[in-house]
């Protein structure tokens, strides 16, 4: 079961201020337009192997419009929704979209978006000079590589975590919380230390993002990237610094639609078949050992879509 999901796949986002947005992503993240359909932009990053990985939708509000998992095959795809639709958690198939999909769409325990999707496309344009890449290198603004994780928002940290482990075999790498209350958990599907994190809603709002995270080749490009949008007069909310859950190193701005975005790289992974989710406790969590500063309070409140 737990290869079944074989790592995070094309996402999508609301933004009411689509032009805006996508200079964020073009100019600053470097991420390219691959084709803009009405109010739907579609990009992609240069280390995607896929043809493209994140829509753009304009909308009314910001926020994650759905984030996806591409599984291992069209079996492991067919078990997974026998999963869903035998444990109450039925979806609806969203047709294919520009090389990928046919898409079964759900809901997390939290109104989170989801999709399941098996067929792609692989991208055929600028090939790179080593045939094993998937594109021209790019350089352009932070020249993020991928979609690293996405952190969501939800009132339930503990239920959404087990209806990841026990329905998709996800790995979880890091607990924060006790038996009363869980407050935030660290899940992958792979190696990768996190690509699906849950942190404590503290409002009584559902379904909301936290941030989608994009990496780069190195710490010193996360400092790159602070350059890039400091000079842009985009404000940097948190870093860059060290997460001290699964050790990324990390820097946080919102893109101009409001959606909170992270420029990461590292992060631990883990080898060992066996290993068991380290759970903190409260006090071990806020003494907060190593040497990464302190989150703005903000930090813990703001989601997409706002609802301050
Ligand atoms: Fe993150």
């Amino acid at each position: 079961m737990s290869a079944d999901l074989a790592h995070l796949g094309y996402h999508g986002l609301y933004t009411p201020d689509p032009p805006a947005t996508l200079q964020y992503f073009v100019d600053l993240l470097g991420m390219d337009i691959v084709a803009v359909e009405g109010d739907s932009t579609y990009l992609r990053a240069c280390g995607d192997y896929e043809s493209w990985s994140l829509q753009v939708i304009r909308a009314d509000h910001a926020g994650s419009a759905w984030v996806s998992w591409r599984t291992a095959g069209p079996e492991a795809l067919q078990r997974r929704i026998s999963w869903l639709e035998s444990n109450g958690h039925s979806g609806h198939w969203v047709p294919r979209d520009r090389g990928i999909g046919p898409s079964y769409e759900f809901a997390d325990p939290d109104g989170h978006v989801f999709r399941l999707y098996y067929e792609t496309e692989r991208y055929q344009g600028q090939r790179p000079a080593v045939p094993t890449g998937f594109q021209r290198y790019a350089g352009r603004g932070a020249n993020v590589r991928r979609l690293d994780h996405v952190n969501l928002l939800a009132r339930d940290v503990r239920s959404c975590r087990r209806f990841w482990e026990e329905g998709f075999g996800l790995r979880t790498y890091e607990i924060v919380g006790s038996e009363s209350q869980e407050v935030a958990a660290w899940m992958s599907s792979s190696i990768q230390g996190h690509e699906l994190i849950y942190t404590q809603e503290r409002t009584t709002a559902n379904g909301r993002l936290h941030h989608f995270a994009y990496v780069v080749d190195s710490r010193e490009e996360v400092l790159r990237a602070a350059e890039i949008f400091a000079d842009a007069r985009v404000r940097i909310e948190a870093g860059p610094s060290r997460h001290t859950a699964i050790q990324g190193f990390y820097l946080y701005t919102r893109e101009p639609g409001g959606n909170r975005i992270e420029v990461a790289h590292g992060g631990y992974l883990v080898f060992a078949p066996d290993s068991e989710p380290y759970v903190w406790n409260a006090e071990e969590w806020k003494a907060k050992p190593g040497w990464g500063a302190p989150l703005p309070p903000e930090f813990h409140l703001y989601g997409t879509p706002d609802v301050s």
